[in-house]
């Protein structure tokens, strides 16, 4: 199964990189939004996207172009948070940041041109009904926008150097991370033509791992190795971000990330008389420890 997995995780770049090549005016465009999906990551979107179909036992191919899409936009928005006017980062998947490399103007609409792109994709899928283009369409757009990732990041600057409450946090953690978790999680079920009660579960599980994600994400903030994780430590601490880490120390980070695992854990089980969850478990029980 996982084997499935991997191989339809090797095809997202292909997918990407010949969608950009297709068509363009602007190679400079054309090379930055190629830049930051070469530089890699860890390709988690597209794999909860394919860990999800697997469990409900649908051909991972379906999949592949609504994966991709989801991870231009992921890309995009690691290139916009990354300028100088947002959290002002140098390294980014281990390499210098889009802006570095090709400067503030062309990183922008490279991000731009991500974002935009992976609309195109999806509407150009021929694997894929038209209805269901539809609905992942309003589903990924809503989970970007301005009901999603985009006001999360909002929140985030307007929190820097603020105090502000536990329930303040977990929004924003929700917004700007979680969206984009939950969105190939939502994105799998409307594929897959989930029932209702599976699909009120999922997104349960998808909510909480959104959180459990950027808990971590926060932790490797600050234990974190570079290269691992590609990008510099203590990025947090220096821009006055509100992170778990900063609200409640790392002990207090672990704990939560560790009470929203069994939480999440829950989730699977209500559905596991129609789904494979095994996968789905092993997700959950990879953030389950410290430094991974
Ligand atoms: C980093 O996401 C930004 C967050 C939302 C926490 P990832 O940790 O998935 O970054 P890549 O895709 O592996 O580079
Ligand atoms: C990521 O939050 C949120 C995004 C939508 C990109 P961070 O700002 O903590 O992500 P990193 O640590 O720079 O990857
Ligand atoms: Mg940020
Ligand atoms: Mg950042
Ligand atoms: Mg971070």
């Amino acid at each position: 199964m996982m084997d499935n997995i991997d191989y339809h995780i090797k095809k997202i770049d292909d997918v990407i990189l010949t969608h950009l090549e297709e068509n363009h005016v602007s190679k400079t465009i054309m090379e930055a939004s190629k830049y930051s999906i070469k530089s890699g990551g860890k390709r988690f979107r597209p794999y909860l996207l394919f860990a999800v179909l697997d469990a409900f036992g649908v051909p991972l191919d379906t999949g592949l172009k609504t994966a991709g899409a989801i991870e231009m936009i992921h890309t995009y928005s690691l290139i916009h948070d990354d300028l100088p006017a947002m959290d002002d980062d140098d390294l980014r998947r281990g390499n210098p940041t889009n802006h570095k490399i090709f400067g503030e103007a062309a990183a922008i609409l490279a991000g731009d041109n991500l974002l935009t792109e992976s609309f195109n994709l999806i509407a150009n899928d021929r694997k894929l009904s038209t209805a269901d283009k539809l609905a992942l369409i309003q589903m990924i757009s809503k989970s970007a926008g301005q009901n999603g990732m985009i006001s999360g990041q909002m929140l985030d600057i307007e929190a820097e150097n603020n105090e502000i409450s536990f329930e303040e946090l977990e929004q924003i953690h929700s917004y700007k991370t979680g969206k984009l978790i939950s969105a190939p999680v939502k994105a799998a079920s409307i594929i897959a033509d989930a029932d209702e009660k599976t699909d009120f579960h999922l997104l349960k599980f998808a909510d909480h791992l959104g959180i459990i994600f950027q808990i971590r994400d926060d932790i490797l903030d600050v234990t974190g190795d570079v290269k691992l994780t590609g990008k510099n430590i203590g990025s947090d601490a220096r821009k006055d971000k509100v992170t778990y880490v900063s609200t409640f120390g790392l002990d207090g980070a672990m704990e939560q990330m560790n009470r929203r695992v069994c939480l999440a854990k829950k989730e699977l089980e209500s559905v596991n008389d129609v789904l494979n969850i095994d996968e789905l478990k092993n997700v959950l029980n990879k953030f389950a420890v410290r430094d991974n």
